[in-house]
């Protein structure tokens, strides 16, 4: 996949940095089951650095399955970018837990654990913003006022994405584990969510037909498509 995959305007194999690449609408959808084969993909196409910051160790490949079909899909939520060509190129999963007697940061009674990861190929267009902000605002609705997040201090990448949403990284145990404090919901924030689904979901839907319409015709020409 290359930027012309997320960027259909753009020509396959010409250097993003020959211009600045124009801001691009990210719509961040709600997986479920019949997205877990794209979700275990995306993972797998990440190199050794990425899943060492993305689950705070490195994960082979082996037990990167796992993680993913270990995914439940009716507790925790995954949330998706699709690129024009229907490949999954962020994901961010959050995944809700009862509080630790000992956890004196909330007084709630669920925390949510958030991960999120992003292909290279489709960094920096604010893909990683918008699951961020899909996560919070989600946990914000689910009556969630505290999320967890691997995060080594020098995740630069994700402290400017933390920041520029609004919120402070907070560290009390230890240097790769941070947690962040998010707003109570409000009528704004339940229909910002519900809106941005189902425009996702629009896009989705769009993206799947034309890339099932794609592979068909190949098929009937008797070219492959990707
Ligand atoms: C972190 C990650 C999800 C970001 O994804 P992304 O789609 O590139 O993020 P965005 O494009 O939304 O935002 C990146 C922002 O960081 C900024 N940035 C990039 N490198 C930076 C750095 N070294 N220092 C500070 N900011 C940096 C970019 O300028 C951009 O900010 P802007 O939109 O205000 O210009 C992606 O790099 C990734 O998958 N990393 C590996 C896994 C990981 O670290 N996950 C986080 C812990 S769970």
């Amino acid at each position: 996949m290359n930027v012309s995959d997320i960027f259909p305007s753009g020509k396959d194999g010409e250097p993003s940095e020959a211009k600045p690449a124009p801001k691009h609408t990210v719509f961040v959808k709600e997986l479920s089951e019949k997205d877990r084969r794209r979700i275990l993909r995306h993972f797998l196409a990440l190199k050794e650095s990425d899943r060492l910051l993305r689950f705070g160790t490195y994960l082979p490949d082996e037990m990167v399955t796992k993680y993913v079909e270990g995914i439940d899909f009716s507790r925790d939520k995954v949330f998706g970018v699709m690129s024009a060509h229907f490949r999954l190129v962020g994901v961010g999963h959050l995944a809700f837990a009862p509080k630790q007697a000992a956890d004196e940061v909330t007084d709630k009674d669920k925390v949510a654990e958030f991960g999120v990861s992003v292909s290279e190929s489709a960094r920096g267009k604010g893909v990683g913003f918008k699951l961020f902000e899909r996560g919070a605002i989600h946990c914000r609705n689910a009556d969630v006022d505290t999320l967890y997040m691997h995060c080594l201090s020098s995740n630069q990448t994700m402290i400017h994405i933390a920041k520029k949403a609004g919120m402070e990284i907070h560290r009390e145990y230890g240097e790769a584990d941070a947690y962040l404090k998010l707003l109570p919901a409000d009528a704004a924030s339940v229909l910002k969510e519900a809106m941005q689904e189902q425009v996702a979901a629009l896009d989705y839907t769009i993206k799947a037909n034309t890339r099932a319409a794609v592979k068909w015709l190949g098929n009937l020409s008797g070219t492959k498509s990707e």
